[in-house]
């Protein structure tokens, strides 16, 4: 389905800082994005067009709407350069300029009943918009399990939304200071071993979805990745973004046009 896309100037709602190095921004926008689906993302630009040059990418956290009307999104990012450290930086009534929504989203089938979600550390920042959309596609969200994992307990996020929305939450982090010190990859496959899901969805750094993609793989479920490569136009006009077809020898798929959203079967990473 192509969707229509929409450069608009939008007013910052609110940028507050949520962890030491995280941010959580609401911002108005006037069109289009009741009809975004998780995984969708958006490019970010400061009105100055200066610094950085570049848009940035940043995925759909959540929608802001006042009845049925979708009045906003949610970002939720982590500062780490230029961009995100001067988005950081953004106060109520700032204006960004914003071109959205973007790419190809996660695929939700209403049958679904059992679904894992593995988040590795700012990865999360879509699959609370996922959970919103199960909510409203597939009711009963008790079949739901979330892998939850960061380096440290600082790296953990929403999990209070997922718990408040009847989601089951499995936390670890790599120094242990929250949950099970191990990988979200090593949680994740003992219960997938335990009882197969519906679909895997997940998003992380690449060695964490190279290994979802492993372990969905081996055990034949259905799985489907939210990748993050490096963007600079977010409308298959740079090839910035391309990722190998592993279907196809030798072809790329465009991540901001065919993704950032790909069945593990699609791509190789
Ligand atoms: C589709 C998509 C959705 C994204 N959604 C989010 C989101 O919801 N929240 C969020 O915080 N970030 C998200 N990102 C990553 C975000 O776009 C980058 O962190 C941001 O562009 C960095 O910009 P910067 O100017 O601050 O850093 P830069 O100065 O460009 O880079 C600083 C450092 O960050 C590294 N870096 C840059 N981009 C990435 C990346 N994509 N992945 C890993 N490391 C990177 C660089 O290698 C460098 O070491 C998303 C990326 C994509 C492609
Ligand atoms: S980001 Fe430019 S082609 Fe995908």
């Amino acid at each position: 389905m192509v969707m229509d896309m929409y450069q608009e100037t939008v007013r910052v709602l609110w940028n507050k800082q949520i962890g030491t190095s995280y941010f959580h921004m609401g911002l108005s926008c006037y069109h289009g994005y009741g009809a975004a689906m998780p995984g969708q993302f958006v490019m970010v630009r400061f009105p100055d067009q200066i610094t950085p040059l570049l848009r940035r990418p940043f995925s759909i956290h959540r929608l802001i709407t006042e009845g049925d009307t979708t009045t906003g999104i949610e970002l939720l990012y982590k500062a780490v350069g230029d961009g995100t450290r001067k988005l950081s930086l953004c106060k109520k009534g700032d204006f960004l300029d914003v071109l959205g929504p973007l790419g190809k989203g996660f695929s939700i089938e209403e049958r679904f009943r059992r679904i894992f979600i593995a988040a590795g550390g700012i990865g999360v920042a879509p699959m609370v918009f996922l959970a919103d959309v199960l909510r409203q596609k597939i009711g009963d969200l008790s079949g739901v399990r979330l892998f939850l994992g960061g380096r440290s307990k600082d790296d953990l996020l929403c999990k209070d939304v997922f718990l408040s929305a009847g989601i089951s939450v499995c936390i670890t982090t790599d120094d242990g200071s929250a949950g099970e010190r191990c990988q979200v990859t090593g949680a994740l496959e003992i219960d997938v071993k335990r009882i197969k899901p519906d679909i895997i969805y997940a998003c992380g750094p690449v060695d964490m979805l190279k290994c979802v993609a492993d372990i969905a793989d081996t055990h034949q479920v259905g799985c489907e990745i939210s990748i993050e490569t490096a963007m600079a136009c977010g409308i298959g006009a740079c090839l910035g973004c391309v990722v190998e077809n592993r279907r196809s020898a030798g072809k790329y798929l465009h991540a901001c046009i065919e993704g950032p959203v790909f069945n593990t079967g699609e791509i190789r990473l």
